[in-house]
């Protein structure tokens, strides 16, 4: 007995000893020998992922970044084989110029799956990403945004009907949370453009399932994303989420199989959708999108175009609200741009210098993809990034919150400032703001964005003063929490009505 105890702890010491002595030896290689080893950063982190992985569960990774590049540069290590730029020169170092012939691929440890796994258009793997961009192109053309313009100016039509309607029953004032209206809308549209119908959440002012389920995946991500770099701890992964999580989950995989199934049965009806884009390169090209990568299509393609939105949005009111100077001058350029509402269209929109500038700053402001784009691995035989050489396999990257709220880029980085887009400010280098990402990956919606930004800002304040509810504190956008996607806090805002 005695000496099956001791075999016990024996084994328990080197399952402890073993682990421990391995990480403290990988942890003085990391900071001695690594090939990394003289590019600035924090040491503990340098030294282990772990207090990477910590800041990224914190929710405040965006703020954590962009203290460490005041400290530290424009160059950063943030892991032992990760370092993060904010300099505009890494845009195309990291995600334009081939290296070698290659260019830089997606670090797959974010986004890994199992093989069988039906790939998208946001797939690491580069062959499923060319092949499924190639397929939805067509429904990003500048002909199909134009014949898209319609299902736009409808639904933007619909919720500033329903605002007002809102603001009759409430003498001439409705209060409501603009953070809701926003995702109504624009996960409204993103359906529609997937499935031909929208999920009528701003016509019943409340959210469809689909868009709070879509709403809560962040956390979920950035969770699996750093477990992921934790081999093996990842095999375990499926065990530690939720069993309500995964209920959801599957229940949103259902609700995308039943309406891709509905969406298919119409086909007979000419359509210029995501799905109609899918069915035509699949008739004229061998490489076929399966009937599972198009329902994976579909949630990334109503996920990336609706969150996104909504929260640029969000950012760009949120500035607005703060800034009542830039907002009566953007409420002067709108009102006498146009006689009556149904002047104001997306072609008729698009030449709003102030409501341009006003859109770019917001988005400098609070990126809805804070801490994105995802980072890059150096390719075979190493690459030269911002004039320096970098190994092969380094993780790098350009996070936008840090790059857009640089003082080294950008002068007065915390103030909305719309005229730095027009006047241009001494100092700001404008070629570091690409919210929409450069290269092969670059935002395929990004004509479409700029439609709904334009006209659901212009069709908000034609026909209502926007103000901040009384009493209603608004929140410092860059303060609140980002997960891979922000989790926004309410925008309380009253709508009076105008006439
Ligand atoms: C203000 C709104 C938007 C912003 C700031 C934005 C930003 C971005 C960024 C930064 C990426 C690169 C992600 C990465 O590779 O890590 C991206 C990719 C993408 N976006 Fe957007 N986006 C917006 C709206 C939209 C809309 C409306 C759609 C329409 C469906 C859309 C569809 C896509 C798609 C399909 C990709 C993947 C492209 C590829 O990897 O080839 N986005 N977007």
């Amino acid at each position: 007995m005695l000496h099956l105890l001791s075999l016990g702890i024996y084994y328990a010491a080197i399952c402890i000893v073993l682990p421990l002595l391995y990480f403290l030896i990988a942890a003085l290689y990391n900071l001695t020998l690594h090939p990394l080893r003289s590019y600035p950063g924090p040491k503990l982190w340098a030294a282990t992922r772990l207090f990477w992985a910590r800041s990224l569960q914190s929710g405040y990774y965006h703020q954590k970044l962009h203290s460490l590049h005041q400290e530290y540069g424009p160059v950063v290590r943030i892991a032992p084989n990760e370092l993060v730029y904010i300099d505009a020169q890494a845009w195309r170092d990291i995600y334009v110029t081939r290296h070698g012939g290659h260019h830089m691929e997606k670090n797959t440890v974010w986004g890994k799956s199992p093989p069988g796994t039906p790939q998208s258009i946001v797939s690491t793997e580069e062959d499923a990403h060319l092949r499924n961009r190639r397929a939805l192109t067509g429904a990003f053309s500048e002909h199909a945004v134009s014949e898209h313009g319609g299902v736009v100016e409808g639904y933007v039509d619909l919720m500033v009907r329903k605002l007002s309607e809102m603001a009759v029953g409430g003498n001439g004032e409705a209060v409501v949370d603009m953070v809701d209206w926003f995702n109504f809308l624009t996960f409204d549209i993103s359906g529609h453009l997937s499935f031909g119908e929208g999920f009528g959440s701003v016509e019943n002012g409340k959210a469809h399932p689909w868009v709070e389920i879509s709403c809560s995946f962040g956390k979920g991500l950035a969770m699996v994303a750093t477990i992921n770099f934790f081999s093996p701890l990842d095999k375990l992964l499926r065990y530690a989420i939720p069993a309500k999580m995964l209920e959801k989950m599957e229940y949103h995989k259902e609700l995308v199989r039943a309406k891709l199934q509905q969406r298919l049965s119409m086909d007979g009806e000419k359509k210029h959708d995501y799905v109609a884009s899918i069915l035509e390169y699949n008739k004229e090209k061998g490489d076929k999108i399966s009937y599972e990568e198009m329902r994976v299509n579909m949630t990334v393609l109503i996920f990336a175009g609706a969150e996104t939105t909504s929260s640029a949005l969000a950012a760009i009111l949120n500035q607005l609200i703060k800034n009542p100077v830039a907002l009566q001058k953007l409420e002067s350029e709108i009102r006498s741009a146009f006689q009556h509402e149904s002047n104001i269209t997306i072609a008729s929109v698009a030449h709003l210098e102030y409501l341009n500038a006003v859109i770019e700053e917001g988005i400098r402001m609070g990126p809805p993809a804070a801490i994105g784009p995802l980072p890059r691995v150096v390719p075979l035989g190493g690459a030269e990034i911002c004039g320096q050489w970098v190994p092969a396999g380094t993780h790098v990257s350009i996070n936008q919150y840090p790059a857009f709220r640089s003082p080294t880029n950008f002068t007065r980085p915390d103030e909305f400032v719309p005229e730095r887009f027009i006047e241009g400010f001494q100092g700001d280098k404008l070629d570091v703001f690409e919210p929409f990402l450069v290269g092969r990956h670059k935002c395929l919606g990004q004509k479409l964005a700029w439609a709904e930004m334009r006209i659901t800002l212009a069709r908000l304040l034609y026909s209502f003063d926007v103000r901040p509810a009384g009493g209603y504190e608004v929140p410092d956008y860059g303060g609140q929490e980002t997960y891979i996607f922000w989790e926004k806090k309410p925008l309380m805002i009253s709508l009076h009505l105008r006439n």
